[in-house]
C-alpha cells in the first residue's frame, strides 16, 4: 500500500514548526529549525538526511515530543503536544514512541531483558505481560539468547537489536531513531535496517530515522532532507 495514502493514519502533523535555542549571555540565538511542514502516516519508513548542523536531531526531538517547538505546531495523534504539561507529554511519549539513538541507549547496570522491560513497568501492565512482551520482543530482534547479558557483554549490533527490541515492545504508533547505524560496520547496520522495514510493515508503524547511511536512505519510502534548519527537498 502507498504510504502517503491519506487513507493511512495520521500519525504526526508538524505546522510551522521552528526551534530556537537561546544564546548564552550575549551571544544572538541559534534558530536550528524554521518553517517546517511535515505529515507521517503509519506505514511509512521515513529517513532524514542533511548534513551535520542541519537539524536533524532538533526535529526528531520535536516529533518525538522530548522537546517543543519554539514556533509552530506539533500534533501527535491528533494531540497538539505543546498544550500539555511536561508529564503528560512523557506518558504521551512513553504510550505511543519507542526511541533508538547512535549510542548509550541501554542502561549500563540493567541486563537486556531488564533494559527491555524498564519501559513496559513504567506502564503499569502485569508482569506476565511485562515478562511476554520482554521475550517477544527480544525474540523478533533474534537477540532472545543474549536476555541476561549486561550493555558491556553485547556487540554495538547487538545492543541496537536490544534497544531496538525496547522500543517496540509496548507496541509504539511511531519509532524514532537518530544514527541507529552509525557506530555499526555495514553488515550489522543491514541487518538493522532489515529488521527495521519489517517491523514497519509487520505493526503497521510510522520509523522517523535520521541518517548519513546511504543504506537507509535507499531504503526509505521517503526522504526529507534538511539544510540549516529547513526543508530542502523531499523525494
Ligand atoms: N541545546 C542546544 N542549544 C543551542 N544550540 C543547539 C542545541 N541543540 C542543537 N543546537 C544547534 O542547532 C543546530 C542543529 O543541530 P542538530 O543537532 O539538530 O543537527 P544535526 O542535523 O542532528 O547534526 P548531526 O548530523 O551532526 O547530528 C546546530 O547549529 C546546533 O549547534
Ligand atoms: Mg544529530
Amino acid at each position: 500500500m502507498d504510504p502517503s495514502d491519506p487513507a493511512r493514519e495520521l500519525l504526526l502533523d508538524a505546522r510551522g514548526v521552528g526551534r530556537s535555542f537561546p544564546g548564552r549571555g550575549r551571544a544572538p540565538d541559534t534558530a536550528a529549525l524554521a518553517d517546517v511542514d511535515l505529515a507521517v502516516r503509519r506505514g511509512e519508513l521515513l529517513a532524514l538526511a542533511g548534513p551535520s548542523g542541519s537539524g536533524k536531531t532538533t526535529l526528531l526531538h520535536l516529533l518525538a515530543t522530548i522537546d517543543t517547538p519554539t514556533r509552530g505546531e506539533v500534533r501527535l495523534l491528533g494531540e497538539p503536544v505543546a498544550g500539555l504539561t511536561r508529564a503528560a507529554r512523557a506518558r504521551l511519549r512513553l504510550r505511543h514512541v519507542g526511541l533508538v539513538f547512535a549510542e548509550h541507549n541501554l542502561s549500563p547496570a540493567l541486563t537486556a531483558a531488564e533494559n527491555v522491560d524498564l519501559p513496559l513497568a513504567l506502564r503499569r501492565f502485569s508482569t506476565e505481560e511485562r515478562a511476554r512482551r520482554t521475550r517477544d520482543a527480544l525474540a523478533r530482534l533474534g537477540v532472545d539468547a543474549l536476555a541476561e547479558r549486561r550493555p558491556d557483554e553485547l556487540s554495538s549490533g547487538e545492543q541496537q537489536r536490544v534497544a531496538l527490541a525496547r522500543a517496540i515492545a509496548g507496541d509504539p504508533a511511531l519509532l524514532v531513531a537518530d544514527e541507529p547505524t552509525v557506530h555499526l560496520d555495514s553488515e550489522a547496520a543491514r541487518g538493522l535496517l532489515d529488521l527495521l522495514a519489517e517491523l514497519v510493515a509487520e505493526r503497521d508503524l510510522a520509523a522517523i530515522v535520521a541518517t548519513h547511511d546511504e543504506q537507509l536512505l535507499g531504503r526509505a519510502s521517503r526522504v526529507v532532507r534538511l539544510r540549516d534548519g529547513r526543508i530542502e527537498g523531499t523525494s
